[in-house]
């Protein structure tokens, strides 16, 4: 597990943007696994500008989300569909038929999330899968006590994932939905050939800290990383103040 720690939030998007970028470079038609939340706003925003100035041609380029709120349409604004629309794929040129969110609305939510699993498969898995993490250490909507083996299914969203979430629907908890499909740990492990997770600010410094030199443990699902052969954890100061190593660059 590479730890590059950013001096501020810009730098922790700069240095993600780069990875994506020569990904991209190296294969035009690269597969990227794509998270939602504030972290990653800057990284899309920088990704942005690399396509304004040509830098980045993403026709050929395959998304897979990472999640979904379970019944929320996809136009629906708080959906991470309508997010990552806003945030992302709207400045680009990215084929609509390239991009994969689970649909949180499909009446068949088991099958959708077999569907799922089975279209990341085709697709030959993920080259670059972006991460971030909840301030419980989850991945994804892979709250603490999930199982390693889990591939894309319907969760239950923690009490804290729900507050913490609700900032996005006018700060009323009442108004997230409870359900969610997610990938599993497992879906992210196997599928993904290089994780590259963002972490910024002083509420992740507990879960960095437990995800990186902490056991190996379900009661947090990002701690699996330390399993994986090529993860990236890019944290910016405050995010890596509670880590004890001193070696990280
Ligand atoms: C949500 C998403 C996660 C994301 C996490 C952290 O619960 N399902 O994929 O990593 O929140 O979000 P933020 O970056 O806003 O702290």
């Amino acid at each position: 597990m590479k730890i590059i720690i950013a001096e501020h939030y810009d730098e922790l998007c700069k240095l993600s943007a780069v990875i994506i970028k020569e990904q991209i470079q190296a294969k035009k038609d690269a597969v990227l696994g794509l998270p939602t939340g504030s972290t990653p706003v800057g990284l899309y925003k920088q990704l942005i500008s690399y396509y304004q100035a040509g830098e980045i041609d993403f026709s050929k380029v395959t998304t897979f989300n990472l999640d979904e709120y379970a019944g929320l349409s996809p136009s629906h604004p708080q959906s991470y569909n309508h997010f990552m629309h806003e945030q992302l794929f709207r400045h680009i040129n990215m084929q609509s038929s390239h991009i994969h969110i689970p649909q949180g609305n499909n009446p068949q939510l088991e099958a959708e999330c077999k569907v799922y699993e089975e279209l990341i498969r085709q697709a030959g898995g993920i080259d670059v899968q972006i991460l971030g993490i909840g301030a419980n250490g989850h991945i994804g909507f892979n709250e603490p006590g999930s199982d390693f083996e889990d591939r894309t299914r319907v969760v239950k969203l923690s009490e804290s994932t729900i507050q913490a979430n609700a900032r996005f629907f006018g700060g009323d908890p009442v108004l997230v939905p409870r359900l969610a499909v997610s990938m599993g740990i497992k879906t992210i492990m196997e599928f993904s050939k290089h994780i590259v997770l963002l972490a910024s600010g002083e509420e992740k410094a507990d879960a960095i800290q437990k995800m990186a030199e902490g056991p190996v443990t379900a009661d947090v699902p990002a701690s699996i990383l330390q399993q994986h052969n090529h993860v990236t954890i890019i944290a910016d100061q405050k995010a890596a103040q509670k880590l004890r190593e001193a070696s990280y660059s």
